[in-house]
């Protein structure tokens, strides 16, 4: 491509949009912001393009990726088939933090959508990835941009750590405004299905469509990226029955907080703390989840207690990461006591 690998530009900059925009065409990777969290893109119609994805994630190729569109005039090339509720999500939340599944056409990869005859499909709103796709003139598929199984990026920093020298290029569009990935809804099935809350409530969709299930990741074979093993600091962590619960630290256990809002004593059994929000702003928690979550990993302690938060609005996707993270951990146990 003719640049180092994990060079990080301004997006600020039109100058490194038509760069970005390039590599994408070329084939390359280019990681970007989105308001959600950070994308690593690629020319979605392109399969090596996709392939190298896989590749610089260490994602399984059973986990397909989202395709990412500026204009609803792309979707005819992308999707055979759209129902009036889609229709009815797309005018209420697009652009946005929602992404719908589709029946896709044959031009979309079979490795983008992991062999699935559906497409997932969302408009950033995001000024950055929206420029990035128009100058691309291309739809791009973009994961979060990290390596599989860890916690997602909301800033460029994050996608430095994580796939720097695997990449071609990192946009640096500040930090995301949402801090959570998109909320997945699918009406494939039977009935419209909630895959994965975000910042798009529950209620919100609810309001516009009538009624939807919510899948318990367990349950859900088509979205094999649901599976609890996601999100995972490589500290363990633990959920507190409520915010401000005690939790018995063990003797010599070195153990970090993520409290949700401001303590209410000081607790200096905790080696580290994160406030999520002062004020207990679940916009703010939200936006602040993922970086918090990185800083105290990086400590290297023993466990992380989590303080949970109300299952409702943006709570649900909160609680939806933290619970990914303390599954994922009990599942790493025995990776974690070779360490
Ligand atoms: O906010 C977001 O959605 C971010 C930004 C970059 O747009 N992207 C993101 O991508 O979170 P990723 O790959 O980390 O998560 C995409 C999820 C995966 O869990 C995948 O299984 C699911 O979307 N998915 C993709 N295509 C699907 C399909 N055809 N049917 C069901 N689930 C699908
Ligand atoms: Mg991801």
């Amino acid at each position: 491509m003719g640049i180092a690998k994990g060079r990080i530009l301004s997006a600020a900059h039109p100058e490194s949009i038509r760069l970005a925009a390039e590599i994408i065409r070329a084939g390359g990777l280019v990681a970007f912001p989105t308001e959600t969290v950070y994308g690593l893109g690629c020319d979605a119609l392109n399969p090596e393009a996709a392939a190298r994805i896989f590749e610089a994630k260490q994602r399984p190729r059973f986990d397909p990726l989202i395709v990412h569109i500026a204009d609803r005039a792309a979707l005819d090339a992308l999707v055979s088939h759209m129902s009036l509720s889609d229709h009815k999500l797309m005018d209420a939340f697009w652009p946005g933090p929602l992404t719908l599944v589709l029946p896709k056409r044959p031009v979309v990869p079979d490795l983008v959508t992991a062999g699935l005859p559906t497409v997932a499909v969302r408009m950033p709103a995001h000024p950055v990835a929206q420029a990035l796709i128009r100058e691309a003139g291309v739809a791009i598929a973009a994961p979060s941009a990290n390596p599989f199984g860890y916690v997602s990026p909301t800033c460029a920093q994050h996608v430095l750590d994580g796939l720097g020298d695997r990449i071609d290029l990192i946009l640096d569009g500040g930090p995301c405004p949402i801090g959570v990935e998109s909320t997945i809804v699918s009406m494939i099935g039977t009935w419209s299905e909630l895959l994965r809350p975000g910042s798009v409530t529950l209620a919100e969709i609810r309001e516009v469509i009538g009624p939807v299930v919510r899948t318990a990741a367990s349950q859900t074979v088509i979205a094999p990226g649901q599976l609890p093993r996601h999100y995972a600091t490589r500290t363990p962590v633990t959920i507190l029955a409520a915010q401000g619960a005690r939790p018995v630290v063990h003797g010599h256990e070195r153990a970090g907080l993520l409290a949700m809002s401001a303590p209410n004593h000081v607790d200096d059994r905790f080696c580290a703390i994160e406030v999520l929000s002062l004020s207990g702003d679940l916009r703010e928690a939200a936006r602040n989840l993922f970086g918090a979550l990185r800083r105290l990993d990086a400590l290297g302690l023993d466990r992380l207690y989590a303080e949970p938060c109300d299952e409702r609005g943006l709570g649900l996707a909160i609680m939806d990461r933290l619970c990914r993270c303390a599954v994922s951990n009990q599942l790493k146990t025995s990776e974690l006591s070779r360490r």
